[in-house]
């Protein structure tokens, strides 16, 4: 979600009872009007953050003055607690703790910002930045200026706020359900759907509401493959249909794995043309070296010249290796030691990733 609003604590009690005075006898009947999931309405109702165009639309069916009862809600409810610019092991989030990956950046913003819509898969080695780069490109665009990187550029699509962006990780046992899955899909795409919801309710009430640009990011695609039984070659080919023929061309995927979507398919026993239809294939290797130092000098202390050039030499630009390297020089600083005690533990702790060299 990009930029979100909820209702300030004092106007929740009017908002609430604007619902019968607009002649909605309930919550699922204004979601219907809107064309909402009822979870949408309820959490505007309850004061929870929403995005900021479904605010700005159930207030005017409620005849609100949306700034008036609105609180802006930035895009991280924690980045109060992100105090190291290091972050070693858990996927990136924040785009202003993003480095890099211009090219990469670029190239699938080049498929995303025209119609049709184009899919594309990103592949590479465990630990080389896969779901960092996918929720890097959920959230650039949407995330206000004041809370990137000077300079950091965001304005990668002409009117970011007509995008929605659904995030499946498929390492959430929950998805091995067909069911549960397209509901989480329906969600993103903010389209509700009362009932059973099975594949063909799903291809039905998607072909005819979807009506945004969407592109669904799947994280781990490797692991449905292998491991879950309900998403088989039917329903895959059911996506590539709604994909290609049945959305006007206003839906992509973009697949993170860490083979390619053809062979994946092959070793998992697979036989879907739903994998075929990836045009752009990007494999995450290296920073350039101009991205890698952008990293290295975000630091809130200064590293001595021959520091960052060891650190660049043993990562060769791999930002996960790069980041344990900083993180580990920091550390050091903040202590003020004076040893070189640091470059023994952050080769200790390199070590088991050296495969991405
Ligand atoms: N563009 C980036 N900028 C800064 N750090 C990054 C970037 N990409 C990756 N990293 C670093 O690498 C680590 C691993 O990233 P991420 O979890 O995205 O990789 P992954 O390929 O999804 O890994 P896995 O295959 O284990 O799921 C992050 O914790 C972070 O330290
Ligand atoms: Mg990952």
């Amino acid at each position: 979600m990009g930029r979100s609003l909820k209702v300030s604590q004092e106007y929740i009690s009017r908002v609430k009872s604007s619902l019968q005075r607009n002649g909605y006898p309930s919550q699922q009947a204004l979601a219907d009007d809107a064309g909402f999931s009822l979870s949408t309405v309820k959490n505007f109702l309850n004061g929870k953050p929403i995005d900021h165009l479904n605010f700005i639309e159930l207030c005017e069916k409620l005849g609100l003055d949306w700034q008036e009862i609105s609180k802006t809600e930035l895009i991280s409810d924690d980045i109060s607690l992100e105090n190291s610019p290091f972050i070693t092991g858990t996927p990136i989030t924040h785009p202003r703790y993003f480095f890099g990956r211009e090219k990469e950046v670029k190239r699938l913003f080049n498929l995303l910002k025209r119609h049709p819509l184009q899919n594309a898969a990103i592949i590479g080695k465990r630990r080389s930045g896969k779901t960092s780069l996918l929720h890097y490109l959920k959230t650039i665009t949407t995330t206000p200026v004041n809370l990137l990187r000077p300079a950091q550029k965001s304005d990668w699509l002409r009117y970011p706020e007509h995008y929605q962006w659904v995030f499946v990780d498929f390492q959430d046992s929950r998805m091995a359900s067909q069911e549960y899955l397209l509901r989480h899909i329906l969600e993103g795409l903010e389209i509700s759907l009362s009932g059973d919801c099975n594949l063909d309710r799903f291809m039905d009430i998607v072909s005819s509401k979807l009506n945004t640009f969407s592109i669904i990011l799947m994280d781990e695609i490797g692991t449905a493959l292998d491991r879950y039984s309900q998403l088989d070659d039917d329903f895959w080919s059911s996506l590539r249909s709604l994909g290609t023929n049945q959305t006007r061309g206003k839906l992509a995927f973009i697949l993170a794995a860490h083979e390619s979507p053809i062979e994946l398919s092959k070793n998992t026993g697979h036989d879907s043309p739903f994998f075929n239809i990836f045009g752009y294939t990007t494999v995450l290797g290296a920073l350039t070296e101009t991205e890698a130092l952008e990293l290295i000098n975000s630091s809130p202390i200064s590293f001595a010249q021959e520091d960052i050039e060891w650190i660049l030499e043993r990562s060769q630009c791999h930002p996960f290796l790069l980041q344990i390297l900083c993180r580990e020089k920091l550390w050091s600083l903040e202590d003020g030691e004076i040893a070189e005690d640091w470059k023994e533990e952050g080769l200790r702790e390199i070590n088991p990733y050296l495969y991405l060299l």
